[in-house]
C-alpha cells in the first residue's frame, strides 16, 4: 500500500507577510522546508483579491519547488490565463466568494457542466492536470468526470466541523465519494479542516490518495518549526493508515 501524499498550503505565511507587507515570512522557503521534511506536494491559492499569495510567488515557487506545485484557482479568467502561463503540476479549481474567511464549499460542477467544462479544458490544453474541489456528493463526482477533470479533491470541511453522528455520517459521504471517483478512474485526494487527530479516520480510507492541508500545520509549526509540524503529520497519516480500522 501506497503511503497517502500529503500536499501542505503554505497560504498562511503569506497571510501574515502581507498583514505586515514585509518581505518575510516567505512562503517560498516555507515550501522548500516542507519539502525537506516529506511533503509530497505545495499547493498554494493564488485569489482573485491577491489576500495572500502574490503571483511573483506563483512564478518562483513554479521554478523552486521540487516536488509538485498544486495551484487552487476560481474559474476567473485572470487567473486562468496565470496559470496557463505559468503551468503548476496540478491545478484545483476551487469556488471563491471575496467575504470568506476560507474556502466555504466545493465546486457546483453538476448543473455547471458549460461553464467548468471549458475552464479544465484550457487547463488540459496548457498540459496542466486538473482536480476539482467538490463536496461529497456522488451527483457532484460523476460531473466532475464528465468536465474531464483526472482529479477530485473531495471537500473534508463538513466532517472536521461535525461531531457524533453528524460526522459519522459525513465520513461515510466521503467513502462514497471516493470509491465512486476510484470508479471512474478518477485520482482522489481530500482536504479541508484537517488535523493532528481528526484526520486519522480520512486516511483509513483506501481510495482516497492524497491529502491537502494548510491551517492546522502551520499553526503547529508556530511552536514546533516547520519541518517538525511536517513530519508530525506525515507520521499521523501513515500510522493512521496502517492501523485504523476502515469504515
Ligand atoms: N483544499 C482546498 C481546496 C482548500 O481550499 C484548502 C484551504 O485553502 C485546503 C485544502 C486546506 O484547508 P486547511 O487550511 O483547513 O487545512
Amino acid at each position: 500500500m501506497n503511503r497517502i501524499r500529503l500536499g501542505v498550503n503554505v497560504d498562511h505565511v503569506a497571510t501574515l507577510r502581507q498583514s505586515r507587507g514585509t518581505r518575510y515570512p516567505d512562503p517560498v522557503l516555507a515550501a522548500g522546508l516542507c519539502e525537506m521534511a516529506g511533503a509530497d506536494q505545495i499547493t498554494v491559492h493564488l485569489r482573485e483579491d491577491r489576500r495572500h499569495i502574490q503571483e511573483r510567488d506563483l512564478r518562483i515557487l513554479r521554478q523552486t519547488v521540487q516536488t509538485e506545485l498544486n495551484l487552487e484557482l476560481a474559474t476567473n479568467e485572470d487567473v486562468l490565463n496565470i496559470a496557463c502561463e505559468v503551468r503548476p503540476d496540478l491545478a484545483t479549481l476551487v469556488p471563491e466568494r471575496r467575504q470568506e474567511l476560507t474556502t466555504e464549499g466545493g465546486l457546483a460542477v453538476s448543473g455547471r457542466e458549460a461553464l467548468i467544462a471549458p475552464a479544465v479544458q484550457r487547463l488540459v490544453d496548457a498540459g496542466i492536470r486538473v482536480s476539482l474541489f467538490i463536496n461529497p456528493d456522488i451527483a457532484e463526482v460523476q460531473a466532475s468526470a464528465r468536465c474531464g477533470a483526472r482529479q477530485i479533491e473531495i471537500h473534508t470541511g463538513f466532517y472536521a466541523e461535525s461531531k457524533g453522528t453528524a460526522r459519522a455520517n459525513e465520513l461515510a459521504r466521503i467513502l462514497a465519494a471516493a470509491d465512486e471517483g476510484a470508479r471512474l478512474g478518477l485520482s482522489v485526494a481530500a482536504g479541508h479542516g484537517l488535523d493532528y487527530t481528526n484526520v486519522r479516520a480520512i486516511c483509513a480510507c483506501p481510495r482516497i490518495e492524497e491529502l491537502n492541508i494548510g491551517h492546522s500545520i502551520m499553526a503547529r509549526a508556530f511552536f514546533v518549526g516547520m519541518k517538525e509540524a511536517v513530519r508530525e503529520m506525515i507520521d499521523v497519516m501513515t500510522m493512521a493508515q496502517n492501523h485504523e480500522p476502515a469504515r
